[in-house]
């Protein structure tokens, strides 16, 4: 790697999030989660399992952010279980779940730790998906009470509060494929979905600022460009599309309040229903724009598809090691829109890690993984992206949604009998760079 240093007050973290790490999924009055349900639906979770115990970090979390203190990070990305602190996403709040991320704030406090927290990472109230969940504008007015309640107890506490994580994810893999909960498999739900997330987040940020919040606000999205496989025009016309349905979808209505025309073409009757005044809702100015980045996008028309390349390999998962793609797609975002201050909120590598026989665990493809994408940032940022941080997921193994314990993208390693962590090479690594480098 180059031995330019990153600007000085670049900004290095971990991220996770409550649901995968969490554990303590019945106690202390924590409502059920639509992950709850899906969990326990027989054939949803590759490997069976569910997030009852997870990391048990909720009676880890001073070892935990001890742990991140310990690595030379500034910073940590988690996010609050919405049913932990409003068991049935409306009424009464649970104060022993806020005690609990009370508890988790003053330890960060005490070892200098900025807090960085998302308020939704998919584990929506059980009750609410009762009774329509994202489908249901209701619900958006519900996560805006909840916003402005954390914002009100929190707001000073936090540096920053993205609303939601990935709504992507949600929307296609929660409604339009059925990989994730709630596990509908429809497009026409997918794209309302989409829409009332995006309307939450703006009725959020309106809520937050009414009552004073002192934190950043902003959302973090999953985003990468997607490349065509050949230089036919059907290939660089579905790129486009692909591109425009994963990141445009999101971007533009943020930005511009509007849905893109190709997108939106492509849907025709199956496109959500917008009313008169959701996209001044949905266009609040962005404290900060979150996003994360694992691989790009591939479009190809053929039949069967033409593979992409993979020339630096895939990772456990299967996904392609592309790092150049995101300084392609950061340059792209500027190009594209005015962006605020944006931070690399995820990025890591699942890999078949295990402990070895001298109780060490070596992952010199994470090492090399993180390398890259940290010399495509850098890249981006002397071509003039206003990046200000980073945070690597994950600290932890955890629970990875429908591939249950069986994926590991932790650079701490976790035995899930025990729920003893040890730091792999690469955490060792991240922190060296982050000390010298960094
Ligand atoms: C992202 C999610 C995160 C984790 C990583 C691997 O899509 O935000 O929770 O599962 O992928």
């Amino acid at each position: 790697m180059s031995n330019t240093r990153f600007p000085t007050h670049f900004l290095w973290g971990v991220a996770t999030s409550a649901f995968q790490i969490e554990g303590a999924g019945q106690e202390d009055g924590r409502g059920a989660s639509i992950w709850d349900t899906f969990c326990a639906t027989p054939g949803k979770i590759i490997d069976g399992s569910h997030g009852l115990v997870a990391c048990d970090h909720y009676h880890r979390y001073a070892e935990d952010v001890a742990l991140i203190a310990s690595l030379g990070c500034k910073a940590y990305r988690f996010s609050m279980a919405w049913p932990r602190v409003q068991p049935l996403g409306e009424g009464a709040w649970n104060e022993a779940g806020f005690a609990f991320y009370e508890r988790l704030l003053d330890e960060l406090d005490k070892h200098g730790l900025e807090a960085h927290l998302t308020l939704y990472h998919w584990d929506l109230p059980q009750a609410l998906q009762d009774k329509g969940g994202w489908l249901s504008r209701l619900t958006c007015e519900r996560f805006a009470d909840y916003a402005a309640e954390v914002a009100r107890r929190f707001g000073s506490r936090v540096k920053t509060i993205a609303t939601h994580n990935e709504p992507w994810c949600t929307a296609q893999l929660g409604h339009g494929n059925g990989q994730f909960a709630p596990g509908y498999a429809s497009t026409a739900m997918a794209a309302q979905v989409s829409h009332h997330l995006l309307l939450s987040h703006g009725l959020a940020l309106q809520a937050m600022r009414a009552v004073g919040c002192q934190a950043q606000l902003g959302i973090v999205l999953n985003q990468a460009p997607s490349y065509p496989a050949t230089d036919k025009p059907a290939d660089a016309e579905k790129a486009a599309l692909d591109y425009d349905l994963y990141v445009s979808w999101y971007m533009d209505p943020l930005f511009y309040g509007r849905y893109p025309a190709r997108a939106l073409q492509h849907l025709g009757h199956l496109a959500p229903r917008v009313l008169e005044n959701d996209f001044y809702i949905i266009k609040q100015p962005l404290d900060f724009l979150g996003i994360n980045y694992y691989t790009r996008g591939w479009a190809s028309t053929d039949e069967p598809p033409i593979p992409a390349p993979c020339k630096l390999g895939v990772n456990d998962m299967g996904w392609e090691i592309y790092p150049e793609g995101l300084t392609d797609l950061l340059l792209m975002l500027k190009r594209d829109y005015p962006l605020p201050p944006v931070y690399i909120t995820e990025n890591g590598m699942a890999n078949a890690d295990s402990l070895s026989g001298d109780g060490a665990v070596h992952d010199p493809e994470r090492i090399e993984y993180l390398r890259l994408h940290f010399e495509a940032m850098q890249a981006a940022i002397t071509q003039g992206v206003d990046l200000r941080g980073y945070f690597l997921w994950s600290l932890l193994d955890n629970f990875e949604w429908n591939s249950g314990y069986a994926k590991r993208f932790g650079i701490v390693y976790v035995d899930y009998a025990s729920q003893q962590r040890t730091l792999k090479d690469s955490a060792h690594w991240y922190r060296e760079f982050i000390t010298s480098r960094g």
